[in-house]
């Protein structure tokens, strides 16, 4: 066992990434991915430091690397494309870009409790898509043509943010393709935000200078259930349950 500590360490990393990437719903966004894994990497360091015979063991493979005569060529092949790696990873970090400068705001604020919809309440916490609007294969056809006339411009063709407006807005348009937008929202949480757009955020999440429209303005309750339902579908997301999110 000991002669594997290296494959094993890594396979190890490996198993925790898969199970964290497809085991976990709703998807844990990048970062706080990025933040576990370095958690796992330095568990397995520590575990692996711990014993000098495991030391040893680890760290075997990569001295033969360096050392043994017959490794020769594969060492040229890692000593040349470890510092081209890095050096892209370098000059991709540092090199002038042109998106809009950053701006701290809160994406998912507080809904209200309710909102006006079309003149009568809408109970954002407690109510739910309503009978006869539900998921099936006329609504969705329904839901995609409202899509690619209404929101493409913006959200882009293929669902992530990119559309042909999209460069000149700040805040960007919604990727709904990241595992951090509607992946993490429940579905009144997104009828809410699409029925009310920019001009129905709360006060608390300043600064908001949000260019998505108010789409009861455009659209019938049933054609904002249809498009909701329409972006999930598309991107293989469901919503998140009601009630399994304090806050987001
Ligand atoms: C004029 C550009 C524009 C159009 C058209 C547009 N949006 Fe948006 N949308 C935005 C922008 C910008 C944001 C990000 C700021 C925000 O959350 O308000 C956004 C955010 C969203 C969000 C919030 C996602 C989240 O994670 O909170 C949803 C849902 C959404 N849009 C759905 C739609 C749907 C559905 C349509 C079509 C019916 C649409 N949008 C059309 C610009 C647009």
């Amino acid at each position: 066992m000991r002669r594997l500590a290296l494959p094993l360490a890594a396979l190890v990393w490996v198993a925790v990434w898969a199970a964290l990437r497809f085991g976990v719903q709703p998807p844990i966004p990048g970062q706080v991915m990025g933040l576990y894994m370095s958690i796992t990497t330095v568990a397995i360091l520590v575990y692996v430091l711990a014993d000098q015979e495991r030391t040893r063991a680890f760290l075997a493979p990569l001295v033969a690397l360096l050392r043994e005569s017959h490794l020769a060529v594969p060492r040229l092949g890692v000593l040349i494309v470890v510092p081209l790696l890095l050096g892209w990873y370098t000059y991709d970090s540092v090199r002038p870009r042109f998106d809009p400068p950053f701006e701290a705001r809160t994406i998912h604020p507080e809904p209200p409790a309710s909102f006006r919809l079309h003149g009568a309440d809408f109970d954002v916490l407690r109510g739910h898509r309503p009978e006869g609007m539900g998921v099936n294969a006329q609504n969705l056809a329904a839901g995609r043509r409202l899509y690619y006339r209404n929101c493409m411009y913006c959200h882009g063709d293929y669902l992530n943010g990119q559309g042909h407006f999209a460069d000149a807005l700040n805040p960007l348009p919604a990727n709904f393709r990241d595992s951090g937008t509607i992946a993490q929202l429940e579905e009144t949480y997104v009828f809410w935000r699409v029925s009310t757009g920019g001009p129905g955020l709360p006060d608390g999440a300043t600064p908001w200078n949000s260019s998505m429209p108010v789409w009861q303005d455009f659209l019938t309750e049933e054609e904002i259930w249809q498009v909701v339902a329409y972006i999930y579908d598309a991107t293989g997301y469901t919503p998140r349950e009601s009630g399994s999110a304090e806050g987001h």
